[in-house]
């Protein structure tokens, strides 16, 4: 057995998001969000499910709160739901709604877990978006008063803050694929919504640094490599990877975009209002990384897009229940990227995990070996990432509990902990029985052989080209 070991104080945690766990969508005085009347669309959500009840984390909080106890967790990344906080246009506060955040840290806080709160993961309130939601400029400024409300509630006891989760996913899924709320088909509004996400972060964070001394902000973007097919799609890749990962870290890290997307920026006559760049490009406190997989990309004739997502070239290569590729190096390759391109800053992995058809067995265990390797293998680079001079702090499984996996409804399980939608019965599966050694232990035992080929992945570096690397080691 080879150790794999942490810093001391290196933080343990998981995630959730509001929508994802709470249900109870319309209890103390909650409004709608998008999400609400997005799934209530037919043939939206594959498996025709909603939220409406999801892990009824609303009410089962306190069972929630004690099996992170049991975990031993650190840390605990979850959101505030905007529309339970801010029930109506112009309406002061609701303090009921904000009553569930304030227990909620209570407890975390008398178990000896340290909140992490995300102020906005994708619930909007239906009534911003009736006023024009993300392509309507002034939602950033009510996005920075919601927040505000939260921040004098809760600020006292919560340190760490986290402003927009994924803008990118918010963009391409909600504004382009229209797999996601609000469920737009527009790619021309793109950039207009990426531009006041930007300005929705930069306006929270100053309005933090306002109202809680010591906040420590920082947005939480997915980041990964995108790898060219073949060769000639190298200069695409370059692209599409100004496109998805720079778009957000560069204005937020180094007040700019990126010259492809300023390009672009230009050929829709859209400006940018002076004094916006030095808003969204404030000092952060840290960068949240949410990393899964990596893509792949090649050139094809697609009017617009121009290119298209493909497959691995791997035979061997191994895929979760969601179909991203499990490939270990690209989070080892995204933290040297934000490493060595934006001056090393303070990182957390705000979510990494993969998803399996996990089930309960006759003997109440769930035996997901498969997540297990899966984050072995993930934490590996991360490690990896440590000793090359990341600074890398802490680091959250997503997710504590099965839940919701937006477009794709019930059917998709991330949880360390079982949920069963029937019951409502939480079964912690084998992988979060591992997860609380590693809380407690910092650091958990590989096998000889899994440590030799993490390394030697860890090592190579002629993997970025997939029609020279992956091609050559296809061949028998
Ligand atoms: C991320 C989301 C999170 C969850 C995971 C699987 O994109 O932030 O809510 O859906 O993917």
């Amino acid at each position: 057995m080879m150790r794999i070991q942490f810093p001391e104080h290196f933080l343990w945690g998981a995630a959730t998001a509001a929508f994802q766990i709470e249900g109870s969508p319309d209890a103390d005085g909650k409004s709608p969000s998008i999400w609400d009347r997005f799934t209530a669309r037919t043939g939206r959500i594959r498996d025709a499910s909603n939220a409406a009840v999801a892990c009824d984390h609303y009410r089962r909080y306190r069972e929630d709160l004690d099996l992170m106890a049991t975990l031993g967790l650190g840390a605990y990344r979850f959101s505030v739901s905007w529309p339970r906080v801010v029930s109506a246009p112009e309406r002061p506060v609701n303090q009921v709604g904000l009553d569930f955040y304030d227990r909620l840290v209570d407890g975390l806080l008398q178990r000896g877990i340290k909140p992490f709160v995300t102020l906005y993961h994708w619930d909007l309130p239906w009534f911003e978006q009736q006023r024009g939601g993300w392509e309507a400029r002034s939602t950033a400024w009510r996005f920075a008063d919601y927040t505000e409300l939260v921040a004098r509630r809760l600020g006292d006891r919560v340190k760490h803050w986290v402003t927009i989760n994924e803008p990118l996913t918010i963009v391409t899924a909600g504004y382009v694929s229209g797999d996601h709320a609000p469920g737009h088909r527009n790619p021309l509004m793109a950039f207009r919504v990426a531009h006041h996400l930007l300005l929705a972060h930069g306006a929270a964070l100053e309005r933090l640094r306002q109202v809680v001394p010591g906040a420590l902000v920082g947005p939480a973007l997915n980041l990964f490599p995108v790898i060219p097919r073949r060769r000639s799609d190298i200069r695409l890749a370059e692209h599409i990877d100004a496109l998805v990962n720079r778009l957000f870290a560069d204005p937020i890290l180094v007040g700019r975009y990126p010259g492809p997307v300023r390009r672009l920026l230009s050929l829709f006559n859209w400006t940018l209002r002076p004094g916006d760049l030095e808003l969204i490009g404030q000092p952060v406190d840290f960068v949240g990384v949410n990393h899964y997989s990596r893509i792949i990309i090649e050139r094809t004739r697609l009017p617009w897009i121009g290119f298209r997502l493909a497959r691995s070239p791997d035979p061997n290569a191994v895929h979760t229940d969601m179909d991203w590729e499990i490939y270990p190096r690209s989070f080892l390759d995204t933290l040297t990227w934000l490493r060595e391109r934006y001056g090393n800053p303070v990182v957390y992995v705000t979510e990494n995990g993969a998803a399996f058809a996990d089930r309960v067995e006759a003997d109440g265990s769930v035996r997901d070996v498969a997540r297990r390797d899966y984050l072995e293998a993930y934490l590996f680079m991360l490690r990896t990432a440590l000793d090359a001079g990341s600074n890398v702090r802490g680091y959250f499984v997503w997710s504590l509990l099965d839940n919701f996996e937006w477009a794709l409804g019930l059917s998709k399980r991330f949880g360390l902990i079982h949920v069963d939608y029937q019951s409502l019965r939480r079964t912690p599966k084998a992988s979060a029985l591992w997860y609380a050694s590693v809380c407690r232990d910092g650091g958990f035992d590989l096998p000889e052989a899994m440590y030799r080929s993490l390394l030697a992945t860890a090592l190579d570096d002629s993997l970025d080209l997939i029609e020279e690397h992956d091609l050559a080691r296809a061949k028998p």
